[in-house]
């Protein structure tokens, strides 16, 4: 817990002995009662640069646009304290329960990646599949994992009577035989309708209807959907019974919908329907330093334990560009399991032709890297702190090229091996970037921050 300078200290020692007995894992509560622009200088530290979640709590009243501006310095959650612990640990078991569906196998096993920017939309996609019932809407390149973690939305549902994940994939739908296929039809209701048949309104009853490639579905098809969402009502086909459904919706797109809802392709009133929680999952180049373990995780899947990675090959997985995603790296990590024979580490001629098509090519300060960067000065972050903490990115990054080799890094980035072992010794860039340690002892830490 950090508390800012102006905390009255008996509120403060009250608070740190409440938060004693609530496990709060990676989260960092920030206490402030006046000082605002102390507090956010706070939040954005260990929101930002440290990865943590950050609870600001204001002991004080909240002024203004207190709230926004603390949100926008990273701040997971701010709550106005009256008194009483129970709203700050209520939130902060919520964390602990959403970090232990994290570490479980469900999500562990099945999901690779410990990059900042996967676990943080991983985090709050997990909290919404398990904590509410809610549609979610999840976006991104192709291969990112859209699949993946929709599945993991309804393997994560709490309902206790939860049925079948029926899936529908909208690029696929003709549109002669749509409404059978969402509603059903009755025997006889068009040539070759043998036998009643369920639609996967039917099939998803009590269950979830995961409609991937939702930006593909026709206009038309947009209005008969989103009356079922609106009233759980439906008629089969050729049937003059209205049937009641309920299901969970989990939509996937790798389309822009906003941008498709603003140009008319994609009903207004569906959108909104679906799009309560909208989660957009990083591309690979997001998450480079999640690049090797995914490697990894591929080659065991094909050769039983994951062979070593030698340092050539790493490099050139961890540069290369991949514009299928996951996917792509997946493929890829299949070659390589096919070409490699015998005991030893994966080596350069694993990657037979495959060595060629590698490097990123085009502009290095891509449209991603431009968008980080506007959000920081939206954001209101300086100067000195945007070139630090792209400095640290980069350290991080050449070190997880170089499977954790200083002297390799430092002779990537062009430095002193010496350079980066001042970094590493003021806990900068090589192992997490936190170069704001100042505020532990001056702020009554407790112990409780990661
Ligand atoms: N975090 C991850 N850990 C392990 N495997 C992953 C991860 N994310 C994606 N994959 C794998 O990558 C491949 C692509 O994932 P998925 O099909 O979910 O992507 P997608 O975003 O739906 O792609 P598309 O838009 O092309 O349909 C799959 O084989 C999936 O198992
Ligand atoms: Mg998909």
């Amino acid at each position: 817990m950090y508390c800012a300078s102006c905390v009255d200290a008996c509120v403060r020692d009250a608070l740190i002995a409440a938060l004693e007995s609530i496990p709060v894992g990676s989260a960092c509560v920030v206490v402030f009662a006046t000082q605002l622009a102390e507090a956010i200088a706070i939040v954005r530290a260990h929101a930002l640069l440290a990865d943590d979640r950050v609870l600001a709590v204001a002991v004080a009243r909240l002024d203004g646009d207190a709230a926004e501006q603390l949100m926008a310095a990273g701040a997971a959650e701010v709550l106005a304290w009256h008194g009483g612990i129970e709203p700050i640990a209520a939130r902060l078991r919520r964390w602990a329960a959403v970090d232990e569906l994290l570490a479980s196998d469900a999500v562990a096993r099945t999901l690779v990646g410990a990059s900042a920017a996967w676990r943080r939309v991983l985090r709050e996609l997990v909290e919404v599949a398990r904590f509410t019932d809610a549609p979610v809407l999840v976006t991104g390149e192709t291969g990112t994992g859209k699949e993946l973690v929709s599945r993991l939305v309804h393997a994560l549902d709490a309902r206790e009577t939860k049925r079948d994940l029926v899936v529908v994939d909208c690029t696929t739908i003709v549109p002669e035989l749509s409404g059978s296929e969402f509603f059903g039809h009755e025997k006889g209701s068009f040539t070759g309708a043998v036998a009643a048949r369920n639609g996967a309104f039917a099939l998803a009853d009590d269950g979830t209807l995961f409609l991937d490639e939702v930006g593909e579905l026709p206009l038309l098809l947009q209005a008969e959907l989103l009356r079922v969402v609106q009233e759980h009502t439906y008629k089969r086909v050729g049937g003059s019974v209205w049937q009641t459904t309920s299901f969970r919706l989990v939509c996937a797109t790798n389309r822009d919908l906003e941008v498709e809802r603003r140009e008319g392709r994609f009903r207004s009133d569906l959108y909104y329907r679906i799009a309560g929680w909208t989660f957009h999952l990083p591309t690979l180049a997001e998450r480079r330093e999640d690049i090797l373990p995914l490697a990894r995780h591929f080659l065991a899947e094909h050769l039983g334990e994951a062979p070593e990675i030698d340092d050539a090959v790493a490099q050139q997985l961890v540069r290369r560009e991949y514009r299928g995603n996951i996917r792509e790296l997946r493929q890829l990590c299949a070659r390589i399991a096919y070409r490699h024979v015998g005991p030893g580490p994966i080596t350069f001629g694993d990657l037979g032709r495959d060595h060629a098509c590698d490097a990123p090519s085009g502009p290095w300060c891509d449209n991603g890297f431009q968008r980080s960067i506007s959000k920081a000065v939206a954001m209101g972050i300086g100067l000195k702190e945007i070139g630090r903490i792209a400095e640290d990115l980069a350290v991080q990054l050449a070190i997880s090229a170089e499977n954790g080799s200083l002297q390799n890094a430092a002779r990537r980035l062009g430095v002193t091996d010496r350079a980066l072992q001042l970094r590493r010794a003021s806990g900068r860039g090589a192992n997490g970037t936190n170069g704001h340690n100042g505020h532990n002892g001056q702020n009554g830490h407790n112990g409780h921050d990661a």
